[in-house]
């Protein structure tokens, strides 16, 4: 798709989500805040259904996973032993000339010719600026003409009228990022930037008080574990799950919903044994290589078997909702890219109009997580299993020995990398050592973390279609039709009476939907041609259609054995059949669960 396609498939997208209520511009009445959206009828049941069939995958069918539904404001600690309040910052720059922020490693390089000037003086008075300004110009006959232009524009908005800026020099560079793509104007040098939002909790607006809102919804279930560990009683590995809104002061929101400012995660936290455990228990941890989506849990699985397992099994999920497997790609993170705390990240990333971009990441963040919980807080994280600790009663001291001595070191690696110092460091790695010993560990993380938003967005620019029809009497149009998966789409069915003026008809429509709502979303419409009210609900993605005519009623002397039936439309093919209404629901029910 050329970049021309792309921008005009992204407006059709926007403007139909807009027209037909699946996503408006928040606070759109005042003229909208940057990065915050608002999900209208249709976009909310979409959302909805993501959510629900996300936790139903992730829980409710799993015996090995708990939900959670944790604050969104937390004790700052939290974020100070996350790393978010040190860490958690985007290198940011300001354009001299127009203020807009830019995130500093996005911007697009430039060559050409950059124009120095050292100040300006004002020719209508005597006020001068000895503010230094730089332009970057990328192609123009006379580029010290093209940047006096715009430095013109600089020093007038520093306070004079009639400015005429000093050229200083003027040299070529290639791939530098100093400037503004859109104006060539010198930008600030990168400053870090937090992208967590402050506010503060009580009546006073104190240092002491402040407060963030959760920039992930992770750090809850760490904080969480110990609790949830305790009441469900579940071994390690385990997993605690939660789907819930997540704020990031992004510096650049853009691409429509895709960065936001408020935006929804679905995060797994999966708890495993490290790997020394799995070796002490099982004599061996199996290799990553045969795992698969399909593949049953092993007990000698280490961290890279669950990391492969759950990347695996997160592709099969898109692809169960109607995401077609060839726009959907993983993607290991780089070396220099990972978090200081993973051992290997993999993004899913999807095919949108914009790019191929992140929906998911899944990271193995090693026991990074629980570690530094238990540092800042001082509350043990650590999981006695007895399992472990019964293999270690068999175990010969050499081997016990060989398996803590990597456990150890390990945990000084981890140690020596926050304030303590070698020596502390080292003594609390002794002491983790001995723990171990007694069959305690901190448990490892697998995180499969996606964006409900993303995926929405994913959702509406897969299900977009627009295809040329002909009618019986040989008329064309285009049909536009939102091919959702029917898990997803925001109404399964709608029902149709085939005139409005006729009150029996009427009446048996409504008694079929009356049956239908208690187990899917329906849509009743009455207005206008047939024709009409199906492209209505294609354009809004309605997987099923029913029409209640003349023949259900039993009016139609030679079709007697079309009483109390009704023509069932399939929105992709067209095509219809006849469905006893006795038996709608549950052939709806297995057409929209497959
Ligand atoms: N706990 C790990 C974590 O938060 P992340 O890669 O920063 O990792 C996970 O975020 C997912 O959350 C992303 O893959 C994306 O789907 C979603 N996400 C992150 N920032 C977002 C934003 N500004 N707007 C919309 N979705 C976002």
């Amino acid at each position: 798709m050329s970049q021309e396609q792309a921008k005009d498939l992204m407006e059709k997208i926007v403007s139909l989500s807009k027209r037909r209520g699946f996503i408006f511009q928040s606070s759109e009445i005042y003229g909208g805040i940057n990065g915050f959206w608002d999900y209208g009828p249709l976009g909310a049941e979409l959302k909805r259904n993501v959510k629900d069939y996300w936790w139903r995958c992730m829980t409710q069918d799993r015996d090995d996973v708990e939900g959670l539904d944790a604050t969104i404001i937390m004790h700052p600690q939290v974020w100070k032993a996350s790393g978010h309040t040190d860490t958690f910052s985007d290198p940011m720059c300001d354009c001299l000339l127009t203020k807009k922020r830019l995130r500093a490693d996005q911007i697009d390089p430039m060559s050409g010719t950059v124009v120095y000037f050292s100040g300006a003086k004002d020719v209508d008075s005597d006020k001068s600026s000895n503010d230094a300004f730089s332009v970057l110009i990328e192609k123009s006959q006379d580029p010290v003409k093209s940047a006096t232009k715009t430095a013109k524009q600089y020093y007038r908005s520093r306070g004079l009228n009639n400015p005429e800026p000093v050229v200083e020099k003027s040299e070529e560079v290639e791939n530098s990022t100093g400037f503004n793509p859109e104006n060539g104007a010198q930008l600030t040098e990168p400053r870090q930037f937090n992208l967590m939002f402050k506010t503060y909790v009580g009546p006073v607006e104190s240092e002491d008080n402040v407060a963030y809102l959760r920039p992930e919804t992770a750090q809850a279930i760490f904080a969480q574990f110990k609790n949830v560990h305790a009441v469900s009683r579940q071994k390690v590995p385990f997993g605690i799950c939660q789907v819930g809104k997540a704020f990031r002061n992004e510096i650049n929101p853009r691409n429509y919903t895709f960065r936001s400012r408020e935006f929804e995660q679905m995060e797994l936290e999966f708890f495993i044994q490290p790997d020394e455990v799995v070796e002490a228990i099982h004599g061996n941890v199996a290799p990553a290589d045969d795992v698969t989506a399909d593949s049953v849990p092993q007990p000698n699985w280490g961290w890279q078997a669950w990391h492969k397992f759950w990347f695996a099994s997160r592709i099969a999920w898109y692809q169960s909702i109607g995401l077609p497997g060839e726009n959907l790609h993983i993607r290991w993170q780089e070396d220099d890219e990972l978090a200081h705390y993973a051992r290997a990240t993999v993004d899913i990333e999807f095919d949108f109009p914009f790019g191929c971009q992140e929906l998911e990441g899944i990271a193995a963040r090693s026991d990074f997580d629980l570690s530094q919980h238990q540092r800042v807080s001082g509350k043990p994280q650590t999981v006695l299993d007895d399992d472990f600790r019964a293999a270690l009663k068999e175990m010969d001291d050499d081997r016990k020995n060989e398996l803590a001595d990597r456990y150890q070191k390990a945990r000084f690696v981890y140690l020596s990398n926050t304030e303590l110092t070698e020596e502390q460091a080292e003594r609390e790695a002794m002491k983790d050592r001995e723990a171990f010993l007694k069959g305690n560990y901190v448990p490892h993380v697998i995180e499969p973390s996606a964006g409900v938003d993303r995926l929405a967005l994913a959702l509406l620019c897969n299900a977009y279609d627009e295809e040329t029809v002909t009618d019986e009497k040989g008329k064309s149009e285009v049909r536009t039709v939102m091919r959702f998966n029917p898990k997803v789409a925001p109404y399964k069915v709608g029902v149709f009476p085939l005139v409005k003026n006729n009150p029996e008809l009427v009446a048996k429509a409504k008694e079929v939907k009356a049956m239908l709502s208690p187990h899917m979303t329906v849509f009743y419409d009455e207005t206008g041609a047939i024709g009409r009210r199906y492209r209505r609900q294609d354009e809004i993605g309605t997987p099923f259609g029913i029409t209640i005519d003349f023949d259900t009623m039993g009016e139609s002397e030679d079709k007697p054995e079309l009483k109390d039936t009704v023509t069932l439309r399939d929105r992709d093919s067209m095509k219809q059949e006849r469905v006893p209404i006795s038996e709608l629901t549950s052939r709806l029910l297995s057409l929209i669960h497959g």
